[in-house]
């Protein structure tokens, strides 16, 4: 996600601005700029990969006396990661920085260019600063025109604007993006978060959505629809790690809360109106495709696993899922009809790139669905869908299996419409349920306490099996990964119907049976299934919409028609879970021992 700072002042502005961006290089980035402007002159510097190549390419340039100064660190969405689509993006005479995305910009850049409006960059970005100096010519102030700008755009975003115009002024706008303004004497400090104004700014007010205003060094103003407003300033936060992680214990918990949040940059721009769009995506390019493989490892794999049912049952193509390292030396057949999808979060995945250019050398068309722009699955692939979850850190993944899921939803969805295999309403019907997933992936602080309770009567025993039916297999195989990859205890995923077969053998008071039980799906079967192990007195945790007698816990969760929702919502439950068991055994949650972010090795 990108990260913005600004600062306007006396002091030394290069070393505020990219110190302010090296604090937010956690949020992951992959091209980065500044602008500044002092005695009336501009001055901008961009490079694309590490902050190292900006430092180098500013290590002459010291900035004196009082000026305005904006910088960014980009996470691209629109466009590749160049320098020409890093920010800040330039007008004649201003310069944005911008986070989030421009919904309509497609529309306001086409206004733009019959105006004989020149672009230079792939950004959605780039339309704000012509938006604003078209605005300012027929404005009697650079702030109208910054307000009729901001008015025009649809979207989330954080922006910091800077124009000749007015060599004293920042101004800025939030919606949907995060942004704070800090203040120290007459110096004032813009970030992403925190962590960059922390030692600089004695106060900070957290810009609300729809708030926007300027500053100079007279005044900061601040507005929002209803007109001016007073600014709530509280004291900045003095600790930078736990800001860093703001103010969760670990970047993994941190992960789980901003689900919800993300999961609407993942459909932002793409789930529309009456359709699902993704620009990624060429018109014809379903086009000969009768079957889906995907490949990908753990967790990755999982997403696969679930969307190889919504595949199957919505666009009615075979849809198979390989375990990437198996895939690679089984000597699979390979026909030119399918579709080869791979799942990578970090899109370095050793034995899934190599899946990938087996599939491309027999012919395959390939799509890739990644987290991580410009990453090696990514550049390999015909084409790739982003997932948009911003950088993950905790090892154990969390936000990239829920957004590689929603995109896999959503790309059920488009060619399903593609293949005319659902119908108007059925589509109109599944756009409402993924509008309500957010929702779905929000945690109550009720919910979290009693995960948290719960916690401490699954420390011991002999293992946990997790149990489902159909989609909520793999959630029940990503369950269990995700307590064993952080808790170091012994957990199984199991289909619910396959537990007789076999694995009941094991079935004692010390075994833990954690039941995803959703409504919306086979509901009756699952129950029975359960049944069966409570017979043999396992002890039972129950996730259910529906009270469930024989359960020894029972999580209660929402009554939802769309399994996809009471998917998410069980998701969020079962990685909260494995969380609170790993602090109380006292494990290093966000460092499991034994496993690497990225497995760029066989
Ligand atoms: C589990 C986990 C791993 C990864 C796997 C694939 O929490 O993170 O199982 O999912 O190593 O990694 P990517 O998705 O980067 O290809």
């Amino acid at each position: 996600m990108c990260g913005i700072v600004g600062y306007l002042g006396e002091k030394e502005k290069k070393a505020i601005l990219l110190e302010g961006l090296q604090e937010l290089e956690y949020r992951g980035y992959d091209s980065a700029g500044i602008a500044i402007i002092e005695h009336h002159q501009l001055k901008h510097y961009k490079a694309i990969g590490k902050l190292s190549n900006l430092k180098e390419k500013t290590k002459h340039f010291t900035s004196t006396g009082f000026g305005i100064s904006i910088g960014h660190t980009r996470w691209a969405t629109h466009g590749k990661p160049t320098e020409l689509n890093a920010h800040p993006h330039i007008g004649a005479y201003s310069y944005v920085v911008h986070n989030g995305i421009i919904e309509n910009y497609q529309l306001l850049k086409a206004q733009l260019i019959q105006e004989g409006i020149t672009f230079v960059t792939q950004t959605d970005t780039e339309v704000i600063v012509h938006l604003f100096e078209h605005h300012s010519k027929q404005t009697s102030t650079p702030f109208e025109a910054f307000e009729k700008t901001i008015g025009q755009l649809e979207g989330a975003y954080a922006i910091l604007l800077i124009s000749e115009l007015a060599p004293d002024t920042i101004f800025f706008a939030k919606n949907g993006s995060p942004m704070l303004v800090g203040f120290e004497g007459d110096d004032v400090y813009f970030a992403s978060s925190d962590t960059p104004i922390i030692g600089r700014a004695k106060e900070v007010h957290y810009l609300a959505d729809g708030e926007y205003g300027y500053a100079t060094n007279q005044a900061v103003a601040l507005f929002d629809a209803t007109g001016t407003k007073a600014f709530t300033k509280q004291p900045l936060p003095t600790d930078k790690a736990l800001a860093q992680k703001d103010g969760y214990r670990f970047f993994m918990e941190k992960e789980i809360y901003e689900q919800s949040h993300i999961i609407s940059e993942t459909m932002m721009g793409r789930v529309l109106e009456e359709t699902i769009h993704f620009e990624e995506l060429e018109e014809n390019f379903f086009d000969g495709i009768s079957a889906i493989k995907i490949c990908a490892c753990g967790t990755s794999y999982h997403s696969a696993l679930a969307a190889s049912y919504l595949f199957e049952r919505m666009v009615k193509v075979r849809c198979s899922v390989e375990i990437a390292s198996e895939f690679r030396y089984k000597e699979p057949l390979l026909t030119h009809d399918t579709l080869f999808v791979t799942i990578s979060q970090s899109g370095e995945t050793a034995d899934t790139l190599k899946a990938l250019k087996m599939a491309k050398q027999a012919g395959l068309k390939s799509l890739s669905i990644c987290n991580v722009d410009n990453s090696s699955i990514v550049r390999e692939s015909d084409c790739a869908i982003l997932t948009r979850a911003g950088i993950e850190k905790g090892v154990a993944s969390t936000k990239a299996f829920a957004t590689q899921t929603m995109v896999l939803w959503m790309l059920a969805l488009t060619m399903g419409e593609h293949k005319q295999t659902i119908t108007p309403t059925t589509l109109a019907q599944e756009i409402t349920a993924m509008r309500q997933t957010p929702k779905s992936l929000q945690v109550t602080d009720r919910l979290h306490a009693k995960l948290n309770r719960l916690s401490k009567r699954y420390l011991h025993g002999h293992g946990f099996f997790f149990i489902g039916r159909d989609i909520f297999y793999p959630l029940a195989l990503e369950g269990a990964l995700k307590l064993k990859e952080i808790s170091y205890l012994h957990a199984e995923g199991y289909p619910a119907g396959e537990m007789k077969h076999g694995p009941i053998a094991l079935a004692d008071s010390r075994l833990f049976t954690i039941a995803l039980m959703p409504k919306s799906m086979h509901y009756e079967k699952i129950k029975s299934n359960v049944e069966e192990l409570s017979a043999r007195d396992t002890t039972i945790c129950a996730i259910s919409p529906e009270p469930f007698e024989l359960a020894d816990d029972f999580i209660q969760t929402h009554f939802s028609t769309h399994p996809m929702l009471e998917f998410f919502e069980m998701m969020v439950i079962t990685q909260l879970l494995a969380l609170e068991i790993s602090v109380r055994l006292g494990n290093d949650v966000d460092m499991p021992r034994n496993l690497a972010k990225s497995v760029t090795v066989e």
